[in-house]
């Protein structure tokens, strides 16, 4: 009790006038705690339950929290929980400023077959080594919209790194995603797992296939984009409020056609626009090698990195 005689507020039943029924649609939509909703905009709330009660639960929560204006001190405290997951290659880490980071969502694109999918398992596999070795000590939730998920190849990289493969396999929480709207409520509904499996890694495999499939009409571009937005502002946010890294691949044909400006645009646009905080472009070298290089970051220095794909998966290339 406050010394006002009101109840403390510490949990989403706490606050005044939320009904079961509330409660429960909240639930179904991943909005499961004080955080998730004081992160939350009233927009996508008021599709939830409401616009009035979608305003008066942000600032209850808000408020419970703490949460408003912060000091530059703060921010610089938050950010201090920044952690970096590597993907295998010095190269690729110090292209990346560290490794993967979190309360980031990083982006990797590139045509059929340039290692995409093979960083992403790289990723799913050393999130579960310690600190020490690059890793964040936590599981991995992987969803899959191309079925091209492949659990012995992840067992394969889980023994080169010394992980017993049997529980690496296990701390990899697997997802298959039907469509775009089935790709977005398991999002929605990712908070929980994330908390109950010591979730550090979030992966999807990739974005953008179900959108580009599902939305094709000239007319249909505008909504596709709103929704893939919004998929991408909550990926950021899962990001940010539990600390998680979040790695999602896009494929992008190369435009030999293209002779001035950017060859590596993809047709139809880049429709991941500016979301992602991070965004690679990864393009086929000789052999097994890989070239990476960052696109528009906001503080990443532009630069270029090789790495190879090799059996025991993402290295350095050996000279
Ligand atoms: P799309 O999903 O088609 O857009 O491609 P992607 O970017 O996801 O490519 P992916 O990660 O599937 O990379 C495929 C490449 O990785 C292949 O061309 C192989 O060179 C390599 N690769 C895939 N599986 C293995 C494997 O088991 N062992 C080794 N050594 N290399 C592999
Ligand atoms: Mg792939």
């Amino acid at each position: 009790m406050t010394e006002k005689g009101e109840k403390k507020i510490i949990s989403l039943q706490d606050i005044p006038g939320i009904g079961e029924k509330t409660l429960e649609k909240l639930r179904n939509a991943g909005f499961i705690d004080l955080m998730s909703i004081a992160a939350a905009s009233v927009k996508e709330l008021s599709e939830i339950v409401g616009e009035q009660t979608a305003i008066k639960i942000i600032e209850v929560a808000r408020k419970a929290l703490d949460i408003g204006f912060e000091t530059a001190a703060d921010v610089y405290e938050r950010r201090k929980k920044v952690v970096r997951l590597t993907t295998g290659s010095k190269a690729l880490d110090n292209l990346l400023g560290g490794g993967i980071e979190t309360q980031a969502v990083t982006e990797f694109h590139g045509g059929f077959g340039c290692g995409k999918t093979q960083v992403g398992f790289q990723l799913a596999v050393n999130v579960q080594l310690p600190p020490e070795q690059g890793g964040l000590d936590g599981a991995c939730l992987f969803i899959d919209t191309e079925s091209t998920f492949r659990p012995e190849r992840i067992k394969e990289l889980a023994e080169a790194v010394g992980l017993d493969p049997k529980k690496a396999l296990e701390n990899i929480i697997y997802a298959r995603a039907y469509n775009s709207d089935h790709q977005m409520l398991l999002v929605e509904k990712a908070a929980e797992i994330i908390k109950e499996k010591n979730i550090k890694l979030l992966i999807i495999d990739s974005v953008t296939s179900h959108f580009r499939a599902e939305y094709t009409g000239r007319g249909e571009l505008a909504e596709r984009q709103q929704k893939l937005n919004r998929h991408l502002h909550m990926l950021q946010r899962l990001a940010d409020v539990y600390n998680l890294a979040v790695y999602i691949t896009n494929q992008v044909m190369a435009r030999p056609d293209v002779l001035f400006g950017d060859p590596t645009a993809p047709v139809g646009g880049h429709i991941l626009g500016h979301f992602s905080t991070h965004r690679v472009y990864l393009r086929k070298a000789k052999a097994n090698t890989r070239i990476a290089r960052i696109i528009d970051s906001p503080y990443l220095p532009e630069g270029e990195a090789i790495f190879a794909i090799t059996p025991q998966g993402i290295r350095d290339v050996e000279d």
